[in-house]
């Protein structure tokens, strides 16, 4: 019988493009896919440490794995990912039944990691900074959408956060690379690609120096593949070539991921974010012109060090002008090596969640109005399955990235369906089906 590996992944997108990547080594050692940890023969955590909760719920997952290594102490358990870099061998030490950690810039090397595990040595690595590999990878089933990293690491070190210290510096894959990957991965049937950068505006072959926009260009040109998404958009590097890409090639989905942070002056200078409230609005307000069926996307950071109260209901008001379709927010969570963890001023858990409560109150009635504006629009949906809830219902994604929910044949999952849409509800768009088809860019 083959063995098996169970990946678990927390965190990012990132994350997920790597357990594809680690899934593809091991696949080639022989390990097939797991049905789950309890009977497989290799368990990988591929962590995440943006946040405290994302840290803990790594240790306790790790936790429960005990007892599986005690009933087969042949198992084999590695950590890889953000948290993996972070603590390093201190992980092997804190616990004993950990057999190997591997950093972010170690993934690589995973192969070699699990041969001298099965042997007994127990390895910490984390070296950083390794270019990414140019190997490709298709994984063995793929389905309708798949994530491409084209570029790896952060530059940007804004004051709360971890990811550029546990996921290096930035380095952009080559086009080329980006290019046969995608094309590889269209010709196995996947039709909507997400490119993936923590600030993919910076991008830059680096061979022949082409931009982000000059990314999209090119990959917008592959005849198999439908739509292309990309995340995340630093705001200080969204620029005129970006946005144009964004409105005028046909395969770019009119949505955007924009994280703001704050909506106030004196806390975005303390996150060193590098643009201002006005100037953050004035790049809403000409891609509004741009492309009006834009989604816009946000993150926003609750509590951050010092934020008053004057201060965080400049960021309800920064909501209420910009019109997220999709927010995410968080309350601040200190980290280790970032400069906010050492500033004064922390707010407590309380006040952090109060201020959280308060911005997703809002939120919610502002996503609900957007929602409900869809009303009585034709949306192109790519069709990807039954709906999880609600019989006889499909369900998708339209091209500003919304989910929708409409009564329909099975037949059309994996098509491009034309949708009526008759309600908005908080999470999803409910419709009816007018035709299969595209539909043009707005
Ligand atoms: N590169 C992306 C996002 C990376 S992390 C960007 O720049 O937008 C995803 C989100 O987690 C961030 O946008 C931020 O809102 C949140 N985040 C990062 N560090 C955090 C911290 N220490 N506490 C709370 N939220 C944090
Ligand atoms: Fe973190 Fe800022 Fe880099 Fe995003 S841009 S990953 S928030 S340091
Ligand atoms: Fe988490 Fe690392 Fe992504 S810290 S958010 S998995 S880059």
């Amino acid at each position: 019988m083959s063995k098996t590996a169970h990946i678990a992944t927390f965190g990012c997108q990132m994350n997920a493009y790597d357990s594809e990547r680690m899934a593809g080594l091991l696949a080639k050692m022989g390990y097939a896919r797991a049905q789950g940890p309890d009977t497989a023969d290799l368990i990988i955590l591929n962590t995440c440490s943006v946040r405290q909760r994302a840290e803990q719920k790594v240790y306790s997952y790790v936790g429960e794995l005990k007892r599986l290594k005690a009933a087969n102490p042949d198992l084999i358990i590695g950590v890889g990912g953000c948290v993996a870099q972070q603590e390093g061998a201190s992980l092997l030490k804190r616990l004993r039944h950990l057999d190997f950690v591997f950093g972010t810039g170690a993934l690589e090397r995973l192969p070699e990691l699990v041969s001298q595990a099965a042997e007994g040595y127990r390895m910490a690595d984390t070296g950083l900074d390794a270019a990414p590999s140019p190997e490709i990878i298709v994984p063995a089933r793929p389905g309708l959408k798949a994530l491409v990293t084209v570029m790896t690491g952060c530059d940007n070190f804004c004051s709360y956060c971890v990811v550029p210290h546990v996921r290096g510096r930035e380095r952009s894959r080559p086009a080329d690379q980006v290019l046969a990957e995608v094309s590889a991965l269209s010709r196995a049937g996947v039709r909507e690609v997400t490119l993936l950068g923590q600030n993919v505006n910076s991008y830059q072959d680096p061979d022949s120096g082409l931009d982000f926009a000059g990314l999209l260009e090119r990959v917008n040109q592959l005849p198999e593949l439908w739509r292309i998404r990309f995340t995340t958009s630093h705001p200080k590097d969204l620029g005129p070539r970006l946005m144009e890409a964004l409105a005028g090639l046909d395969k770019v989905m009119e949505q955007l991921h924009l994280p703001a942070q704050s909506g106030s002056d004196r806390v975005l200078q303390a996150m060193n974010r590098g643009y201002t409230r006005a100037q953050y609005l004035e790049r809403v307000a000409e891609l509004r012109a741009l492309l009006p069926g834009l989604a816009l996307g946000g993150d926003i950071i609750a509590g951050f060090p010092g934020e008053s109260e004057d201060e965080f209901n400049e960021t309800l008001s920064l909501l209420a002008e910009v019109r997220y379709d999709f927010l995410y927010s968080f309350m601040y969570s200190d980290r280790p090596f970032t400069r906010a963890g050492r500033l004064s001023g922390k707010l407590s858990e309380e006040a952090k969640r109060e201020r959280l409560v308060r911005l997703q109150a809002l939120q919610r009635e502002i996503g609900l109005e957007e929602h409900g504006a869809q009303v009585g629009r034709v949306v192109e949906v790519l069709v990807e399955g039954p709906a999880k809830k609600g019989e006889g219902l499909m369900s998708g994604r339209c091209r500003a990235g919304r989910a929708v929910n409409f009564p329909g044949p099975p037949e059309l999952a994996g098509r491009l369906a034309r949708v009526r849409i008759t309600e908005g509800r908080e999470h999803s768009l409910l419709g009816e089906l007018e035709s299969a088809g595209e539909v043009k860019k707005p």
